[in-house]
Parts: C-alpha cells; sequence; structure tokens
C-alpha cells in the first residue's frame, strides 16, 4: 500500500513537471479523474506515460493543463448572477461615484469579465470602471485577449477597458490594488483545502472596506466571518472592514 501511494506520488511530481501545473493546489480525487481521461484521450497506459507524452508534445501538454484547470466560461454564465450584478450590486457599489475596480480571479477565456463590461456599458459605468482577469494558464489568457464568442460581439469600448494578467492566486496572491468587486466563480470547487483557504485570503485581502466577492452559483462560505465578510446575497459577501 506504502509503496503505491509512492508511486502515485512520483506519477504526480512527474505529471506536475510535465504538465507545468501546481496539482497540488487541486483536489486529489479532481486530479485523479482528470489523469484517467487524459491517459484515455491519449492513449497512455498510465500516469507514468502521460508525463513522458506531455514532456514531448505541446499540443497534448495544453489539453492536459486546461482540462485539469476546467477552463470553462461561458457569456453571461448562470445569467441570474449577472441579474444580480445589474439590478443589486452594481448599483449599490457605483451609488457613491466612485471609480469602480473589478476583477475577474480565475477568468478562463475571459467571458465573465467581457460580460461585466458589457452589463457596465449598459448600465452607462464602463468609463468609470478598472476591468482585470487573471488566470492560472497562459493559454486562459491568449484566449481572453483575443475574446472571440460565438453569437456575442464585444464592443471596442468593452475592450478598451480590459487588462489581462497570468497570475497564480493561491501561490502569489493577488494583483496590487483594493478592488471593489471581486469576481471568484466557479474557481475555489476544485481546490484542495489549503489552496482554498489562501485562495479566499487573497481574495479578502484584495478587497477595499465594503467590497463585494461573488462567488459561482454552487459555492458558499460557511466560514465568511472568520474571513471579515459578511453574506449580502446569494453567493455574494461584503467585506466588513
Ligand atoms: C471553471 S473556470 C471558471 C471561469 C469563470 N470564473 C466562470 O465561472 O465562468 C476555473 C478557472 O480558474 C483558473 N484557476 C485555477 N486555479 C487557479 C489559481 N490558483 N490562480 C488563478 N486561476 C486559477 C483555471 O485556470 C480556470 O481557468
Amino acid at each position: 500500500m506504502r509503496s503505491e501511494r509512492a508511486l502515485a506520488a512520483a506519477a504526480d511530481l512527474s505529471l506536475a513537471r510535465a504538465g507545468g501545473l501546481p496539482l497540488a493546489h487541486f483536489r486529489p480525487e479532481h486530479v485523479s479523474d482528470q489523469v484517467a481521461r487524459a491517459c484515455a484521450r491519449e492513449g497512455a497506459g498510465d500516469a507514468g506515460s502521460l508525463a513522458r507524452m506531455l514532456a514531448r508534445d505541446p499540443v497534448a501538454r495544453t489539453r492536459f493543463r486546461r482540462s485539469v484547470a476546467i477552463s470553462y466560461g461561458a457569456m453571461f454564465r448562470d445569467p441570474e448572477q449577472f441579474r444580480l450584478l445589474e439590478q443589486v450590486l452594481l448599483p449599490r457599489l457605483l451609488e457613491d461615484g466612485r471609480r469602480l475596480a473589478a476583477w475577474s480571479a480565475g477568468c478562463a477565456d475571459g467571458s465573465e469579465l467581457y460580460t461585466l463590461g458589457i452589463v457596465l456599458e449598459r448600465m452607462g459605468a464602463l468609463e468609470r470602471a478598472l476591468l482585470l482577469g487573471s488566470d492560472l494558464l497562459e493559454e486562459n489568457i491568449a484566449a481572453a485577449r483575443a475574446g472571440r464568442y460565438e453569437g456575442h460581439d464585444i464592443s471596442p469600448e468593452v475592450r478598451e477597458r480590459v487588462r489581462w494578467e497570468r497570475r497564480d492566486i493561491v501561490d502569489d496572491g493577488p494583483p496590487a490594488g483594493r478592488w471593489r468587486l471581486v469576481m471568484c466563480r466557479n474557481v475555489a470547487i476544485y481546490l484542495g483545502p489549503a489552496a482554498r483557504r489562501r485562495l479566499y485570503e487573497a481574495l479578502v485581502s484584495a478587497l477595499a472596506t465594503r467590497g463585494v466577492l461573488l462567488l459561482g452559483r454552487s459555492e458558499r462560505l460557511l466560514d465568511a466571518a472568520s474571513l471579515g465578510l459578511r453574506p449580502v446575497a446569494p453567493h455574494a459577501y461584503e467585506r466588513v472592514h
């Protein structure tokens, strides 16, 4: 049993190296599921041969990286959350007339941040917004920069507002600045408990006082108060001090 565990750990290490991914951040069950899928997809017999394949095939490597990180996003994904933003959260954040700094943490292909830009444009508040998207994967940042989504035209004004950066929020922490809206939807669910805690602490430290953190539709904080947050709407929390 011990040698099986050692073998699995060695395979994880060589996969992490070959994939250039912080596999230890993710839930172990998520990693083994994704490794099994990648073995089937790439025709690799086991994790060791998958690691060797990823080291020599950049296309398979990108497929592996994007699938482990679940690099999925969509315009107006979970529309009720954008209705909540447009009707409740953004009017509150904008009422003092100040600039709105908003950060999409784990932005995948950028669709979440572009959707926010479209909503702000509709509300006549785009000019006073600063919009940043960060993601673990350079490949996702490249897709976000390109910003092409079937059935959706992104206006030049929205494109001009958005900025992108590669960042591992768990290891590198948040970007500089105080953010009045942080959207971190469908990122924490794939992380193990220690990485998830570090992620939440980074998000909270980036929030301005009274700033809002919006999580995904299936995510909620059981320990909001210990992070200095209070719930203000479904899956939305405000920084208290
Ligand atoms: C399922 S997507 C979520 C996209 C978008 N937020 C949404 O809900 O539509 C999860 C994203 O989180 C990113 N991610 C995972 N761990 C991360 C980390 N430590 N730092 C930054 N981004 C991370 C992944 O690369 C992936 O693009």
